[in-house]
Formats: C-alpha cells, sequence, structure tokens
C-alpha cells in the first residue's frame, strides 16, 4: 500500500479578487521509503499541496477536491483532533519558514522537550536522551542543546527544525524549501543530512524546491508543477529525457543537470493569474512550441511506463529538447 496518496487534489484560496485555484488536480504517490521531489516555480503551489497533506491551510484556503490518504487512511474524513494527532507522528514537516519557525525565548531543547511531552509520556530523563539522539542525528553537538536559537547559525537552526521534524519518528517527512536563505555550502551539508536520513532511516520523503538540480539528486520520482497543474511526473526521466516545455526550461536554468543547455536560460514571462487561468494549457502564454491546439487542455499522457507528461505535442519532445538548448528559443515570450 503507498504511504501516501494524493489523488486530483483540489485546494483554492478566497481572495479580494475571486477564488484563485491554486492547486487543480494534482495527484500523486509516494511508497514508503520514497523521496518524492514538487518542483516548480514560485507560487505554482508547492507549499499549498504541503500545508493541504498536514491539514494547516490558512483560513482562506480550504480543499475543494480530491483526497489525500495516508497508509490507504483519508485524511478528508478525520476529525481536526485525529488530524492534530496524525501530525508530528506521522507526517511532520520542515517548513519553508523554518528560520523564524524557533521561539527566541525558550532554549532549544525546551523546545524540543515541547514537542515530545505534547505527543508522548516520557520521564525527563529519557527525553533529554532523546533530544541527543536527535540532535547527533541532525548534526549538531548534544551539547549545545541548551543554547538559544540566536546562539545558532542559520544551519544549525535548520538542523535543530529537522530534529524538531524527527522527534516522534514520522513514516513522511515533507520539507518545504529546507534550504532557502542558507548559503551553498551549508546547503548541501543540509540536504546531504536529509539525504542520509532518508537514506539511513528509510524515512519517506517529500522534498519541495524551486531548484531541478536539488530534486535530480535528491529524489526518485518527480513532480514538476505549474501554475497549479502537473506538467510532468515521473523517475529520473523527466530531468534525464524530459518531455515538458516547462520541464525543459526549468532543466535550462539549473545547469548541473545530465540534460542541460550550455548557458543559463531562464523562461520569460509570468505564471497565469490563478482567478481566472487559461482555458487550456496553463503554461502556453511562455511555451515557445504553442500551437492553436494549445487553447485547449492537454490531458497526462504516458510516454513510458510511469512517467507522464501534460503536453498536446509529447510525439515532438526530441525537436523540442534540441530547440531548447537554444537561448533563442526563449528570447521571448510566445505571445
Ligand atoms: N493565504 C493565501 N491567500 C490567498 N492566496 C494564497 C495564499 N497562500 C498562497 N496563495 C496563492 O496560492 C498560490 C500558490 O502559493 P504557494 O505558497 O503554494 O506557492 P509555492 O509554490 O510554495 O511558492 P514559493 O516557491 O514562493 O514558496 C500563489 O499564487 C499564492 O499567491
Ligand atoms: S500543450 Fe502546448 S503550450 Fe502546453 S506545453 Fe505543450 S506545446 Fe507548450
Ligand atoms: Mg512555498
Amino acid at each position: 500500500m503507498p504511504l501516501l496518496e494524493v489523488e486530483n487534489l483540489e485546494v483554492r484560496y478566497r481572495t479580494q479578487a475571486g477564488e484563485a485555484k491554486a492547486v487543480d488536480g494534482v495527484s500523486f504517490v509516494i511508497e514508503p521509503g520514497m523521496c518524492l521531489g514538487l518542483v516548480g516555480e514560485s507560487g505554482c503551489g508547492k507549499s499549498t499541496v504541503a500545508k493541504a497533506i498536514l491539514g494547516i491551510l490558512p483560513p482562506a484556503g480550504h480543499i475543494a477536491g480530491g483526497a489525500i490518504r495516508y497508509a490507504g487512511r483519508d485524511l478528508g474524513g478525520m476529525t481536526p483532533r485525529e488530524l492534530r494527532a496524525m501530525r508530528w507522528r506521522d507526517i511532520a514537516l520542515v517548513p519553508q519558514s523554518a528560520m523564524n519557525a524557533l521561539d527566541p525565548v525558550y532554549t532549544v531543547e525546551s523546545q524540543l522537550a515541547e514537542a515530545i511531552a505534547a505527543h508522548q509520556a516520557m520521564p525527563a530523563a529519557r527525553r533529554r536522551g532523546r533530544i541527543a539522539e536527535l540532535f547527533e542525528l541532525v548534526g549538531l553537538e548534544p551539547d549545545r542543546a541548551r543554547d538559544y536559537p540566536h546562539q545558532f547559525s542559520g544551519g544549525m537552526r535548520q538542523r535543530a527544525m529537522i530534529a524538531m521534524a524527527m522527534v516522534l519518528d514520522p513514516g513522511l517527512i515533507v520539507a518545504d524549501e529546507p534550504t532557502t536563505g542558507l548559503d551553498v555550502l551549508v546547503q548541501d551539508q543540509i540536504l546531504r543530512r536529509i539525504r542520509d536520513l532518508h537514506d539511513r532511516l528509510g524515512k519517506a520523503m517529500l522534498l519541495i524546491t524551486h531548484d531541478m538540480a536539488v530534486v535530480a539528486e535528491n529524489s526518485d520520482r518527480i513532480v514538476v508543477m505549474y501554475a497549479g497543474r502537473v506538467m510532468e511526473y515521473g523517475g529520473e526521466a523527466v530531468f534525464r529525457t524530459p518531455y515538458h516545455p516547462y520541464t525543459l526550461g526549468l532543466c535550462n536554468a539549473f545547469p548541473d543537470l545530465a540534460y542541460r543547455a550550455r548557458a543559463l536560460i531562464s523562461i520569460p514571462g509570468t505564471p497565469p493569474n490563478l482567478v481566472a487561468p487559461p482555458e487550456g494549457c496553463r503554461f502556453q502564454a511562455r511555451c515557445p512550441f504553442a500551437t492553436a491546439r494549445c487553447g485547449t487542455p492537454p490531458p497526462l499522457i504516458e510516454v513510458a511506463p510511469g512517467h507522464v507528461v501534460a503536453c498536446h505535442h509529447v510525439d515532438q519532445a526530441e525537436r523540442f529538447r534540441e530547440r531548447a538548448a537554444d537561448p533563442e528559443t526563449w528570447r521571448e515570450p510566445a505571445r
């Protein structure tokens, strides 16, 4: 049985301009022990997917359709209390704003202790032992547990947040841009630590990032999202032999991938307004290969076993790959 199934998930936000369809029919599966990378530009709905899974959408947001199942249990049918119990114990989050998630007035140890105590009765001595163990697990000196957050560097705080997520030994860790705001060297250390937890403890992960190189290096399966929808979903073929023009554009933006262009090329233009998204392919206004047919929504087409692509022109992927490597192709928005 899959550990997590997200099926046709729809999430909307109430805004002054109307309802924004932030997540619109997203499906994927995480098997036990698997790391699934969710990648896409800012605003495509990645954190919204994470928050829906954890049941922590803000008041303006609601799940408008689809289902989320953890170990076969439908989260939609759970009471708020059941959902709360499930957070941390079964699914834990390393949040996007982890840098500010620690309370400055308490020591790191007391915050971890509180997180443990909230879910599990445990004598204080054992709790301290568990915290020391967690510190070691994420590569922090256990002696530093009694420090206050401001005595930690950004990278150390991030490690503390990962330790926090591991407090109850959850089956699934959702890491939302776990290295944002850290310098490249520390980013690398944190990602290595996360990968190590994944490999050594067999933790399942949902790794969220805008960086294709990060998912390529760390994920077993990859979901590429754009404007609330899945554009491409599959294994490493997603970055080795991408089919979707948007994936090609993302790969171009991160050149240390097996598939790459010579120069860094960015995709011109901006994502569509999610209150009134275009009828057809959501990428059409920025796609260099758009045709009249793209005015109708493309279905998800299976191009190889377990590799699906939402594009009308998957049969031309080889030509797209060649042309995507040429900066001229991306010079101007298509229209
Ligand atoms: N509380 C909210 N109210 C209204 N709209 C929201 C709210 N939170 C997010 N949105 C909108 O939903 C869309 C998806 O946002 P989300 O934060 O999920 O994107 P993201 O992919 O995580 O972006 P980033 O990479 O910048 O973190 C965006 O268009 C955003 O403006
Ligand atoms: S469906 Fe059309 S607009 Fe969308 S990605 Fe494919 S070619 Fe581009
Ligand atoms: Mg986000």
